[in-house]
């Protein structure tokens, strides 16, 4: 680490010269260390957040670290100079890769999100001996390996807090508070926009459309939602969170993902009668093979994640000798992931001034240690299920229903069965005690033959020991 004198008056004394006096080795405060130049990828929604921050508590941060952080350049094609900001025109530039690759950058902070070009960015910066943070989890779910391993082989560091939970400090947590404990599964509510949409339709009746139209008036959706409710998103922090959790990786495609556009008020009428909540939740177990999987699930709702509403986020920890331990913040906007980059920035200067290189191993393993997942296959899942079949009201039905049911080895735990009358459709509710997956698809599968069913059967897989 270099020194140098804040008032200029005369160069420090060197290191050796204060060890051989017995002088403390840490700089006073006349002395501080060179600046930490950052670079900025994106200035959209999270970069602003970012800006802003250094800006609001330059000197809390210079005393956190030990010297200044100096935001040295932002790379945004469609940034305008924006007086509140106060961003210096001259910090600003198209050229994203002439940035990256600037001496004076210590720290390349990706908010571009996206593949391409964060991708390569990222690895160009790795290269050139530069320490990355990024929020970017479509990114690391999918490219996560490339991109560690990179890091490992020249000793740099990749934060990546924001990227899973917004403002929520979860992967620092798993990778180093929880690091001396075994984990045997992890809850997930990752996504906003879905909680926000069910927190809609459980709190105020509403159906989905409905739900997500409101969402996108209020700027808790985007016009094309497809990312977010059909669970692609949560599939992508879930990725993250394995890793962290259980050491080892999986793709996107290994995830069993699905949303929660076919959920219907009145399941959530009925989820209600028999006790429960639904949340989209991001499930992962360890029991032998890696359980991963992302759907609306029933929760009792006396469990603390019920209460986990509109676009908050939180992920419930089981693990072996800490027990249950919960996560709970604001899972997106502006500076609540803010926080989070900023929070990796500050690790990754601080040890850039101690002179250590790569900081700690960022998934909490080396990444040569992070084996491939045994995932579970969906069909090899147990579960405990809510059915709802549309049948006509006939004696008999729910005897027909019950025999395919008890044939698959499927037991039923209740059953809810309204209306009455000749020739109607009436819904027909029941929940299973604990069943394989396989079983229960080919338990529905021949439910929908029988001529008294109408339309597919729906179901929806219940935590009830969570
Ligand atoms: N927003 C949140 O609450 C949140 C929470 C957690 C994590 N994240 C993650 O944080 C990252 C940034 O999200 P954000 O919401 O800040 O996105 P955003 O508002 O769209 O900001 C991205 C900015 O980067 C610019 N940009 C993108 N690609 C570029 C390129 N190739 N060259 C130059 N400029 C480029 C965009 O310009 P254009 O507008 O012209 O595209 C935009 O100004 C993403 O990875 C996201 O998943 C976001």
């Amino acid at each position: 680490m270099r020194l140098f004198c804040v008032s200029g008056v005369r160069p420090p004394p060197s290191r050796t010269f204060l060890r051989k006096r017995n002088f403390p080795m840490e700089p006073s405060r006349n002395w501080v260390a060179e600046p930490v130049r950052i670079a900025l990828l994106g200035c959209g929604t999270v970069g602003e957040g970012v800006v802003r921050l250094i800006r609001r508590n330059a000197a809390m941060f210079e005393r956190k670290i030990g010297a200044p952080l100096v935001l040295a350049g932002v790379a945004d094609r469609s940034l305008k100079p924006d007086p509140s900001l106060g961003l210096d025109a001259k910090l600003i530039t198209r050229d994203s890769a002439a940035l990256v690759m600037r001496d004076d950058i210590d720290i390349v902070v990706e908010l571009f999100g996206g593949h391409e070009p964060a991708r390569t960015l990222i690895l160009k910066a790795l290269a050139a001996g530069k320490d990355v943070v990024t929020a970017n989890k479509a990114l690391l779910a999918e490219y996560g390996d490339e991109i560690f391993r990179a890091a490992g082989k020249v000793q740099r560091a990749v934060g990546f807090e924001a990227s899973v939970g917004g403002g929520v400090p979860i992967m620092r947590t798993l990778r180093e508070a929880l690091a001396g404990d075994r984990h045997r599964a992890v809850y997930g509510i990752v996504n906003g926009t879905c909680n926000s949409i069910l927190t809609m339709m459980t709190e105020h009746g509403s159906e989905f459309a409905q739900a997500l139209a409101q969402a996108q008036r209020d700027g808790l959706a985007e016009a094309d939602p497809t990312l977010d409710i059909e669970g692609h998103d949560a599939a992508h922090k879930l990725c993250l969170l394995v890793t962290l959790a259980f050491g080892v990786r999986l793709k996107p495609a290994q995830v069993y993902t699905e949303g929660i556009s076919q959920i219907t008020l009145a399941d959530i009428n009925y989820a209600r009668e028999l006790g429960f909540t639904i949340k989209l939740l991001a499930i992962a177990k360890d029991d032998g093979g890696i359980e991963a999987r992302v759907h609306p699930t029933m929760i009792p709702s006396h469990h603390l994640l019920t209460g986990v509403s509109g676009a908050f986020n939180a992920i419930y920890v089981h693990s072996e000798a800490l027990g249950p331990s919960m996560y709970y913040g604001q899972g997106a906007g502006q500076m609540p992931t803010a926080t989070a980059v900023m929070a990796d920035i500050l690790e990754i200067a601080r040890h850039r001034l101690a002179g250590a290189r790569g900081g700690a191993h960022p998934l909490g393993y080396p990444a040569t240690m992070v084996d491939r997942a045994r995932v579970k296959p969906m069909d090899d899942v147990l579960c405990e299920y809510y059915l709802r079949f549309m049948a006509r009201d006939r004696p008999g039905v729910l005897g027909s229903i019950a025999s395919i049911l008890g044939r698959n080895g499927i037991s039923i735990a209740s059953v809810i069965q309204q209306g009455r009358g000749v020739e109607t459709t009436v819904p027909v509710i029941m929940r299973t005690h604990e069943a394989r997956e396989r079983n229960l698809k080919r338990a529905l599968a021949a439910i929908r033959r029988l001529r008294v069913v109408q339309g597919a059967p729906a179901f929806i897989r219940i935590e009830e020991r969570l």
